[in-house]
């Protein structure tokens, strides 16, 4: 009887466990280093320019964190984010590749003592400053870091050092609403976003564009699918 007793909690201990495991995939560096060939042709080559909807740099996104990539990754899945070809891409892969790809990039390029002291940031010129401080209850360094590189949660990015054009186009997309191919829906950035002129939106990515930082691009080959069968 005690035996049984003991099998069955045994049991539905096992269950629970299953289910949790269910819930939280994790992410193997090495098996994103597999799926990337869907990705290199944009965000592993230097200065690629995005041209729709609109231009700019691709983002950087090597050293970002594994938690942010992940969940940019299901903000275009699932529409939150409206950026069409990222939305396409994003609806191919599953949960298992975001997370495989979330890890890779995360580290890819990413060297030990290589993160900025929080102290390496250059300051702000008076107005930069001000336009950074505007929202004084939640000032942008509150989440991203006083060196915009060390942010405050897995869920907040790294910007320092990302293309000053990016950070631009992001920025507005905060506040763009009804467009099919424009915008972003997260509430906590578009509160930020919409306290500022666009012409202080760029004032602001030149800024935090010109701070040292961990992300970058790591040129990776193409590989090109022979034409010839
Ligand atoms: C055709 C070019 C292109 C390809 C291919 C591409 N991306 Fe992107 N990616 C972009 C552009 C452009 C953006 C910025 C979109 C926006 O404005 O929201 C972006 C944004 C992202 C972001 C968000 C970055 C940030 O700072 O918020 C992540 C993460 C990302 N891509 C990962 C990937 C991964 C992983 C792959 C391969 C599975 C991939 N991308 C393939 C062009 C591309
Ligand atoms: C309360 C926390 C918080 C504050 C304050 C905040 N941010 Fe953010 N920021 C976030 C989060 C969370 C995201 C990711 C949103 C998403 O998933 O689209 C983000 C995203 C961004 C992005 C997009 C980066 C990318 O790679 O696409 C930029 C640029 C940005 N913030 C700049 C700023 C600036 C400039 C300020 C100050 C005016 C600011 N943020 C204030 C939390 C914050």
């Amino acid at each position: 009887m005690n035996k049984l007793l003991t099998t069955m909690f045994a049991l539905a201990v096992a269950c629970v466990t299953v289910s949790a495991q269910a819930q939280t995939v994790s992410g193997k560096v090495e098996e994103g280093a597999k799926k990337t060939a869907m990705c290199v042709g944009c965000h592993g080559i230097l200065g690629y320019q995005a041209s729709f909807p609109e231009i700019h740099k691709v983002p950087m996104i090597a050293g970002q964190s594994a938690t942010y990539i992940s969940s940019a990754l299901n903000a275009y899945k699932t529409g939150d984010r409206k950026h069409p070809t990222m939305r396409a891409i994003a609806d191919t892969l599953t949960e298992q590749d975001i997370a495989d790809l979330a890890a890779y990039y995360s580290v890819q390029g990413l060297k030990e003592g290589g993160a900025p002291p929080a102290a390496a940031a250059r300051a702000p010129s008076e107005r930069v400053q001000a336009l950074i401080g505007r929202d004084a209850a939640n000032t942008c360094i509150t989440c991203h870091g006083a060196n915009f590189n060390t942010p405050n949660d897995g869920t907040v990015p790294k910007l320092a050092g990302q293309h000053a054009d990016y950070l631009f186009v992001a920025l507005k997309s905060y506040k763009t609403e009804r467009n099919a191919n424009l915008g972003r829906s997260n509430g906590v950035m578009a509160g930020q976003a919409k306290k500022f002129t666009n012409a202080e939106l760029k004032e602001l990515a030149k800024y935090i564009s010109s701070l040292p930082g961990e992300l970058k691009t790591v040129p990776e080959p193409v590989i090109h699918r022979s034409a010839a069968k």
